[in-house]
């Protein structure tokens, strides 16, 4: 078969590899600690389980509007302007299965040859695989472990030329766990409005697990929401990661592509699910909070736990639920400590070269699990660096 040379550029997320990898050595009786895969171990709360029960059983089990079913557009809008500031309307969402396709689209959207589209890095490895898959030019945007996984920002404003069409953030931040500052933001903001052309995709879909301080969108900044892709989804807040949904609030130019996009695509997101994520927005949000309390106390543990290791450096993380040691120290690649890791430690963690060149001497842990799993894969871990 002869695949269409564009495939030659598409990258991949190693996590499901990787989980792919520890599961076979569970068949054959060996006891994993996942810590590859980036989702909450939380259930999604009852009273969203119970709408989207309930919707099925009504029969919402038909094609909804592509953009998204009105009252959920609704309660996104409505959710956003009460949470992040901003004035925005139903018109302005697009929603999807899962965040990741907002991703998808708007690079898709935006980016193609001659096109240059800077990333985080180390940073999720789709955008950097999406912008090669265009044709378009990525530019990394370095995340430095001296600065505590943030970007320089005076190199930031070196690397931005007439060609950059998209500037991508991440905030909290997948795998580094940092968080822009709002004083970061509003210098963004600044370079980005001294270009006609360029616009920010954020990703914030992170914004609920942040241990220090308030979320902060640069779409809130003045004139930035026309200048805004936010991206948000279900996925991380409420522990819906199966359910798949997500979305977008842009521009109100960029609705009809990303609409068109979707249609050639998924049609729409499943419709019992944007029901329960309305029952998500508009109840209680305690179980929110609950797990942001819990994913608190697991930094600590899992960030003292990996300072204790000899060789490695771990800089706290700020939100998400992942942290990134430096493991230069062991004398080990990426590679090597993640294989080995699962062979020898039966810990799965991933490479952080999987999430771009800055990543080479770095690897992820995800601490979507329990205290008690976190401390066992920790002394497992410090077992077989000091037996190096
Ligand atoms: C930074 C980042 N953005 C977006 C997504 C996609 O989320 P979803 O599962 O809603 O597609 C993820 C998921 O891991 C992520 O880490």
């Amino acid at each position: 078969m002869t695949l269409a040379s564009r495939m030659m550029n598409l990258g991949t997320e190693t996590a499901f590899e990787v989980l792919a990898r520890a599961r076979t050595l569970e068949a054959q009786g060996q006891e994993i600690i996942h810590l590859e895969i980036g989702e909450p171990d939380f259930d999604t709360p009852k009273h969203v389980v119970a709408a989207g029960i309930k919707a099925l059983q009504d029969g919402q089990t038909h094609y909804g509007p592509t953009p998204g079913l009105p009252q959920l557009r609704e309660a996104i809008a409505r959710n956003s302007g009460e949470i992040r500031g901003i004035d925005t309307n139903p018109s302005h969402v697009v929603v999807t299965p899962g965040a990741k396709p907002i991703m998808f689209y708007v690079i898709l959207a935006l980016s193609e040859p001659g096109v240059e589209v800077i990333y985080p890095n180390p940073g999720f490895p789709i955008y950097e695989s999406m912008i090669r898959f265009t044709g378009g030019t990525p530019v990394p945007m370095q995340l430095f472990e001296e600065k505590g996984y943030h970007p320089d920002l005076k190199d930031l404003e070196n690397k931005i030329t007439d060609r950059t069409r998209l500037l991508i953030i991440n905030s909290p931040e997948n795998p580094c766990g940092s968080a822009l500052t709002k004083a970061e933001l509003q210098t963004i903001a600044d370079l980005v409005k001294q270009h006609k052309n360029l616009y920010v995709l954020a990703d914030e879909i992170y914004k609920d697990i942040l241990y220090t301080g308030e979320h902060f969108s640069i779409a809130t900044f003045p004139d930035m929401a026309s200048r805004t892709i936010i991206l948000d989804g279900f996925s991380k807040s409420y522990a819906m990661t199966g359910w798949r949904l997500g979305y977008g609030i842009m521009p109100e130019e960029l609705v009809p592509p990303i609409t068109k996009l979707a249609v050639n695509s998924v049609s729409c997101a499943a419709t019992f699910s944007q029901i329960a994520a309305v029952a998500a927005l508009d109840g209680p949000q305690d179980d929110v909070a609950k797990m942001a309390t819990e994913f608190s106390q697991r930094r600590r543990l899992i960030t003292d736990g990996l300072r204790a290791i000899p060789g490695l450096s771990c800089p706290e993380p700020e939100g998400a639920f992942y942290a990134f040691p430096n493991i230069k120290g062991t004398g080990l690649t990426s590679a090597e400590f993640e294989d080995r890791a699962l062979n020898e430690a039966g810990v799965a963690l991933l490479s952080g070269s999987a999430f771009g060149e800055y990543g080479e001497g770095y690897v992820r842990l995800s601490y979507a699990n329990s205290q008690e799993n976190i401390q066992k894969a920790l002394d497992q871990l410090n077992k077989f660096v000091k037996g190096l």
